[in-house]
């Protein structure tokens, strides 16, 4: 099974971007703790990132029957996008929210997300490691 992990706007740029609020590690070193997990459960998962809403909901879209699930930071977008809240119901996959910063201790417009209605569960506020422990909770449920 395959688990598609998805990233928003702006992630290509941790590591130098606002390192107060996302860290120093980069989004290549997510991807390599991301591929070290899933090697860990004998996961499949294709790891990607964009700056265009319109590729994303191409990826999203292109998920439904061939993936198991949707792993999404979905950034920005998180708290503007019905569109991608739409696609990703379209998918009939289960989604899980991560977010790296914990967005409810930060400004009122993070306060609400468009995804999180529609996702099995969110992580918030626990860095990359949100990543790790929501591909771990993919690799159980789907052993049943
Ligand atoms: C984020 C939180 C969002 O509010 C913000 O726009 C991001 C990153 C996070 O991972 O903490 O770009 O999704």
């Amino acid at each position: 099974p395959c688990i598609l992990v998805l990233n928003g706007p702006n992630l290509n740029l941790l590591g130098t971007r606002e390192p107060a609020t996302y860290g120093h590690e980069t989004l290549a070193d997510i991807s390599r703790l991301c591929a070290d997990t899933a090697a860990e459960h004998g996961l499949k998962i294709e790891f990607r990132q964009t700056n265009h809403e319109g590729e994303l909901l191409d990826w999203i879209h292109a998920a439904r029957g061939r993936c198991a699930g949707i792993l999404i930071n979905p950034a920005a977008w998180t708290h503007t996008s019905v569109a991608i809240r739409d696609a990703l119901v379209a998918s009939e996959l289960p989604v899980i929210e991560v977010h790296l910063s914990n967005v409810h201790k930060r400004e009122p417009f993070r306060h609400h997300s468009f995804v999180s209605p529609i996702a099995v569960g969110v992580i918030c506020g626990l860095g990359s490691q949100g990543y790790r422990l929501g591909l771990q909770y993919f690799a159980q449920s789907l052993k049943g």
